[in-house]
């Protein structure tokens, strides 16, 4: 099923000197159940068209549709809580929450009860690998491939049935990366989501459904 949709989507950074380019007429579906890499140079507009997917930007020209419904016409922090959860490079769990709180944040931010909260966070917890030992550690305690791991999580328990992840492997060893990726994998190929991660690394793009490229702004099927 096509989830989301980029048609003719443009966007540049504009300010009192400079005006840049970072998107030029990117058209692509995504669908459930699948996996995608965008790969490209540092610069070519990745994490820019990765924020318009995420309604984090809209576009300057085009548009980015969520189930048929514009990003512009819609409520995005909604969509984001509901629909698309983004998972960066850098983690981004809150630091004075632990491990169990980050993933029940997410929950209780759409009003699931406690108790359900805490069942659904247990099981999120331990089906990406985080033991019960660890559920009471903050981030800190954690090695970065644990943070990740409770990163992605949180997007699960949230229901959230798009998967944004930009770099999410980006400080992660050789090992920690391959056990997200397959994470990810799975969450498309078994639990219908679609999962959509930006990789310098053509191992992982390699493992994808579908890779495209980005240059300059532009996307293209590799
Ligand atoms: N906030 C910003 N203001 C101005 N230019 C930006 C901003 N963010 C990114 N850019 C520029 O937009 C282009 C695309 O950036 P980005 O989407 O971050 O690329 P990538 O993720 O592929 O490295 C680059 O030329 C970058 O310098
Ligand atoms: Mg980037």
């Amino acid at each position: 099923m096509e989830v989301l949709k980029a048609e003719h989507v443009s966007f540049s950074y504009r300010n009192r000197y400079q005006t840049v380019h970072a998107v030029n007429d990117v058209s692509c579906t995504f669908e459930c159940g699948k996996v995608y890499a965008i790969v490209g140079k540092s610069g070519s507009g990745k994490s820019t068209f990765l924020s318009l997917l995420a309604g984090l930007e809209l576009p300057g020209a085009g548009t980015v549709a969520f189930k048929g419904v514009a990003t512009a016409k819609m409520d995005c922090d909604l969509y984001r809580r509901d629909h698309a959860a983004v998972i960066y490079q850098n983690y981004n769990l809150f630091p004075l929450l632990t491990a169990m709180e980050n993933v029940l944040y997410s929950m209780n931010l759409k009003g699931v009860r406690s108790q359900k909260a805490k069942e659904r966070a247990e099981k999120e917890l331990l089906a990406v690998g985080i033991k019960k030992e660890q559920f009471k550690r903050y981030p800190p305690q954690l090695s970065g491939g644990e943070q990740q791991r409770v990163a992605i999580a949180r997007a699960l328990a949230a229901g959230n049935e798009i998967i944004l992840a930009d770099e999410p492997t980006g400080n992660l060893d050789v090992s920690n990366s391959e056990q997200v990726v397959r994470i990810l994998l799975r969450l498309a190929h078994e639990e219908n989501r679609c999962v959509i991660i930006i990789t310098h690394d053509p191992e992982i793009a390699g493992l994808t459904d579908k890779v495209y490229t980005m240059r300059d702004g532009s996307l293209s099927e590799s």
